[in-house]
């Protein structure tokens, strides 16, 4: 069962065949759910802006039956006050059955876990993971393309602060016969840690400069935005944007079966001549989103009643995760944690790699 989603790492694939299957269920037959949540609250804590995970996770509660509370702007709840993290989540999983929460801050789903006694949906922390947009991408990929291995898969654009991206890669890493092609500047490319992902899975992976080499190729391309809310500077994040634009006439190097999916928001990234073409598939694929979270929190409330075990951390108290983007930066009481392997300490928020 699934008790939070986190990291789609610790869903199985058999799992997530189950997640596809009951979203097209629920699209074809939606009538069947109406009342499946009769009587459940979602809560949605969005301490960063969202049109589409937040309304698309609200849409998909009342379409299942259920209700929503939430904030969409934290300078409008406790927490201009100095409320924790850790405090906000304990009062509103005593309000909720169900708490989808998106931070800037990397780890602050698995930081949230810790303290709430309902189960916790990460709808994006920081630059780290969104594995609710990945379940939308599968989604999307399994009803548009027909399968999920074998493909041949350009991600195009801010691969470094891109969530979907990393969380994408390592969903997709697990499927037999998937090849990835990197696309970005040098600045831009994917983590170190995403990188070690794809070696160790066997995927060949290549990085790319130029899109036009890649479109030949490719079976999937997934377009995304420069995350201009990362940089550190506007001039850091001019520097790179306006780099990688899809038109018609790249799109024309595509083979005809080709799928072109995208996170969304788009900027300048993909121009809106393209969105006649039929090989995009962006727009498709939010109203995929909406089913892919009915099914996810219908898997995740119809389950037996139980006493959430706390999920045991323990506490190193000779190290401090340096990446200062990291939860632990923010929210000082939480114990620093990491896996460690050889020379290598990992933390088990933010999967920031520090050398010991
Ligand atoms: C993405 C996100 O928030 O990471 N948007 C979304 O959830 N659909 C992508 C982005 O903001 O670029």
């Amino acid at each position: 069962m699934i008790e939070n989603l986190i990291d789609l790492e610790e869903v199985s694939t058999d799992k997530l065949e189950t997640i596809i299957k009951l979203a097209g269920e629920i699209k074809n037959d939606p009538d069947k759910y109406k009342e499946s949540c009769r009587g459940k609250i979602l809560a949605t804590l969005f301490y960063e802006p969202s049109t589409r995970t937040q309304m698309s996770f609200q849409a998909a509660m009342m379409r299942l039956g259920g209700n929503t509370i939430g904030f969409d702007n934290p300078m409008n709840s406790s927490v201009a006050k100095g409320e924790s993290l850790k405090d906000t989540v304990k009062i509103i999983s005593g309000y909720a059955d169900i708490i989808a929460m998106r931070h800037p801050a990397e780890g602050a789903a698995r930081a949230a876990s810790m303290f709430s006694d309902a189960p916790i949906i990460n709808a994006g922390d920081g630059g780290h993971l969104h594995p609710t947009q990945t379940l939308t991408d599968i989604v999307t990929l399994y009803n548009e393309v027909g399968r999920l291995d074998h493909l041949k898969i350009g991600l195009c654009g801010d691969l470094k602060n891109g969530r979907t991206v990393h969380s994408l890669i390592k969903t997709m890493s697990h499927f037999e016969g998937n090849e990835f092609i990197l696309v970005s500047t040098p600045d831009l490319e994917v983590p170190g840690y995403i990188k070690s992902i794809l070696k160790a899975s066997g995927c060949r992976y290549s990085e790319l400069y130029n899109l036009n080499e890649a479109m030949p190729v490719l079976d999937v391309l997934y377009m995304t935005r420069i995350q201009r809310e990362r940089f550190s500077s506007e001039e850091e994040y001019k520097r790179q944007s306006g780099i990688y634009v899809l038109d018609t006439k790249k799109l024309s190097l595509g083979k005809g079966s080709l799928k072109v999916l995208h996170p969304l928001p788009r900027v300048d990234e993909i121009t809106s001549d393209v969105d006649k073409d039929p090989r995009a598939v962006y727009f498709k694929q939010a109203v995929y989103g909406m089913y892919a979270r009915m099914a996810l929190i219908y898997l995740m409330l119809n389950k037996p009643v139980e006493k959430k075990a706390q999920r045991h951390i323990t506490e190193n108290r000779v190290h401090k995760c340096d990446n200062p983007s990291c939860i632990t930066r923010r929210e000082p009481y939480l114990p620093n944690a990491f896996k460690n392997s050889g020379d290598m300490l990992t933390c088990l928020y933010c999967d920031n790699r520090m050398l010991i």
